[in-house]
């Protein structure tokens, strides 16, 4: 079997700033929530923080170069809002601007296409410490002149942008939940309804983060939110476990009030009644804020749910997971390939938007990366991983679902947030003392699946 992509497939890989850039307090940049977070003692594994990361503020020129040689054409990044607002709200900062100006140039110089998440996690500190961030619809409002001033700017050489990146992390995981290690700013809140009233506010963030991109773009663009849903997969494909997937799709993670009202315009009927008295307030005109034309969906997909039919309420049952079912490097990489395959084809058959252009924005897996005695790193088990999700997608394709990219996460291993540097997700080795890139086997393997346009 011969797994060829379409000819105009985009390839490529995912970072995002506080996880590479370093130079915390550097040009102007002043700390977001993850700065103050990881400074503070026993929250993140092994005391490990964000200010050096993989010193990509300096070494972007290598860093570029390396994408090249892996011969990628699209490369997705993120800007941090501290940077270009330090205060969260108010002065722009143009020394942050033009930081990412000099990157996208240099994107450009080597053919490689710029899409720009505008913000993935890095909260400014000052918003959290004014009015507790996300708790406070103003956040909304302040994210939106934070999308202006970067758009304004950088819009006549990005035309790719990605409102949000995982709102269930920085939200419900970030006030909900008491988790280890746990997840910034770790503040939590009394209520569950005060927790989906910050996932609320995040996808308000979102719609009028749409409408000021539109507006202050010089031209023509695409705008994309990405959602990290959690994928429904029936336990064999009969049509009963099908059906019941596809039931549970609303219900499953934050699909219900996060990809529905952004995707249709309403939280879907089935979370609703679900989160009962602990449903967010709703503002009058919030949905239609919420519910904007968007060019595409970026799904990150990294694993999945079983499902199967069941004679109960629902018709649906979740399946637990075997305690020693495989898994590679964090609690929750357990390896379901098809999640790829069922994550595009849920939100294309669920959501109104059946030719929605998908783009898995992120898909990729941490395992115990070894030095040999060749200094090579030989990550077989990597390989695997991607080869399967690849297979998967190639799956969708051939089915005429309409994936029209993939970003593997990610380009080299780099600050994973409450694990710090403990765990590696790159096909590209850092050594966090030297900075020396080493690349892996993964990135030779992927190299030749995009030469080939092909799983390898
Ligand atoms: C999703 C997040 O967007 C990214 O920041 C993180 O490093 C990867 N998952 C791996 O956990």
């Amino acid at each position: 079997m011969v797994y060829l992509f379409p000819k105009d497939f985009s390839w490529g890989v995912a970072t995002a700033s506080y996880q590479i850039e370093g130079a915390v307090d550097e040009d102007g940049r002043k700390p977001s929530v993850w700065d103050t977070f990881s400074e503070t003692p026993g929250k993140v594994v092994n005391g490990d923080t964000g200010k050096i990361a993989c010193n990509h503020y300096h070494l972007y020129e290598s860093d570029v170069q390396l994408m090249a040689k892996l011969g990628i054409k699209h490369y997705r990044f993120s800007i941090s809002w501290s940077r270009i607002i330090p205060d969260g709200r108010g002065q722009v900062n143009e020394a942050g601007i033009n930081f990412y100006q000099r990157l996208v140039d240099c994107l450009l110089k080597h053919g490689i296409t710029p899409h720009a998440t505008l913000f993935h996690w890095d909260s400014p500190q000052a918003l959290e410490d004014l009015y507790g961030s996300w708790r406070d619809r103003q956040m909304a409002y302040d994210y939106a002149d934070y999308v202006t001033a970067v758009v304004s700017r950088l819009g006549d050489r990005i035309i790719n942008w990605m409102t949000i990146n995982e709102i269930p992390c920085f939200t419900y995981m970030g006030y909900g939940v008491a988790q280890e290690p746990p997840h910034a700013p770790g503040t939590l809140v009394k209520t569950k309804k005060e927790v989906y009233q910050t996932c609320h506010h995040a996808i308000l963030a979102h719609g009028l983060g749409c409408q000021a991109i539109r507006a202050a773009s010089s031209i023509p663009c695409q705008i994309a939110l990405v959602d990290n849903c959690g994928v429904t997969v029936p336990i064999s494909e009969s049509p009963a476990n099908i059906e019941a997937a596809k039931k549970a799709f609303p219900t499953s993670w934050l699909n219900g009030a996060i990809i529905f009202p952004v995707l249709t315009g309403a939280y879907s009927d089935a979370m609703l009644a679900e989160l009962g008295e602990n449903a967010p307030d709703i503002q009058a005109g919030d949905l239609e804020i919420i519910h904007q034309p968007l060019d595409a969906i970026g799904l990150n997909i990294y694993t999945g749910i079983y499902v199967r039919a069941a004679d109960n309420q629902r018709g649906y049952e979740f399946l637990p997971l075997p305690e020693h079912y495989p898994r590679l490097n964090m609690p929750w990489l357990h390896i379901i390939p098809e999640s790829i395959y069922w994550g595009i084809r849920h939100l294309s058959e669920t959501l109104a938007h059946p030719n929605l252009p998908v783009y898995i924005t992120e898909n990729g897996c941490a395992v115990h990366d070894q030095i040999n005695e060749n200094s090579e790193i030989i990550d077989s088990d990597r390989i695997m991983y991607l080869r399967q999700h690849l297979k998967s997608a190639h799956r969708a394709i051939s089915e005429g679902y309409p994936l029209k990219g993939y970003f593997l996460w990610s380009l080299m291993d780099n600050f994973e947030w409450a694990w710090g540097f403990s765990r590696r997700f790159g096909i590209v080795y850092t050594d966090y003392n030297t900075q020396q890139r080493i690349p892996k086997a993964s990135f030779d393997w992927y190299a030749e699946c995009i030469r080939q346009n092909s799983v390898v």
